[in-house]
């Protein structure tokens, strides 16, 4: 039954008009120890979602403020730490709802999980977060429909957002790789199953920006990937 409805959501997803609709006007910051890839995804009237609060909240809020969006939400696209450290500080300052998907949600409230890892120098605290996805919701930011989709595998929870002919991919697809599946909650098999089902269920190209590294598109993974 859950798998019945997981592919109507799917198919949702891949019949509607998601790859033909406006691209959103996309800002990248590349932030923190890791080397995070903090996004704004931006509509044609300036509201915007903030992708993944990596950490220096201090550098996040200064740019939110002088690129002159208004910040609607905060969406994360998987629990760990290198991108959810300044979490707290942005949501403050803003006072916007954080999406996260329903699976990796129970991260956001465990400290313990997400300060062990050893870059953390300002300890990350609880957020709860406003506003749980799965796969197949919707999200309009006024002509942008943001669409959810999940790739398991990096995390259990890890949900990617395709907004026009732009996906952003979190941690799971990489350009010309993908993230770790050494930490918790991380299987290889999973990802790379992830990874084969987006490029089938997105026939055509995008433009796809990781969590990590340079940005990549459809095509160019499609090629790596026959080969992987
Ligand atoms: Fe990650």
């Amino acid at each position: 039954m859950m798998e019945e409805q997981n592919k109507s959501r799917v198919q949702a997803i891949v019949t509607g008009r998601t790859l033909t609709e406006p691209d959103p006007r996309i800002e990248k910051r590349v932030i923190g120890a890791c080397h995070t890839n903090v996004y704004l995804v931006i509509s044609a009237r300036g509201n915007a979602v903030l992708v993944d609060p990596a950490d220096d909240a201090e550098q996040i809020i200064r740019w939110i403020q002088e690129s002159g969006v208004r910040l609607r939400y905060i969406f994360v696209t998987h629990g760990h730490a290198d991108h959810v450290l300044a979490l707290e500080a942005v949501r403050d300052a803003f006072q916007v709802p954080v999406i996260i998907s329903a699976i990796d949600a129970p991260r956001l409230l465990d400290p313990e999980g997400i300060n062990e890892r050893p870059y953390v120098t300002v300890p990350y605290k609880a957020v709860t977060p406003d506003i749980l996805v799965q796969e197949g919701d919707e999200l309009w930011l006024d002509e942008l429909k943001l669409c959810f989709y999940g790739m398991p595998g990096h995390t259990d929870g890890s949900m990617a957002i395709v907004a026009g002919r732009t996906i952003l991919t979190g941690d799971t697809l990489l350009c010309e790789g993908h993230g770790k599946t050494t930490l918790p909650g991380g299987d290889r098999e999973r990802l790379i199953a992830s990874i084969r089902r987006l490029l089938v269920d997105f026939p055509g190209d995008a433009r796809v920006l990781p969590g990590h590294r340079q940005e990549t598109t459809l095509q160019a993974e499609r090629e790596y990937w026959k080969h992987h």
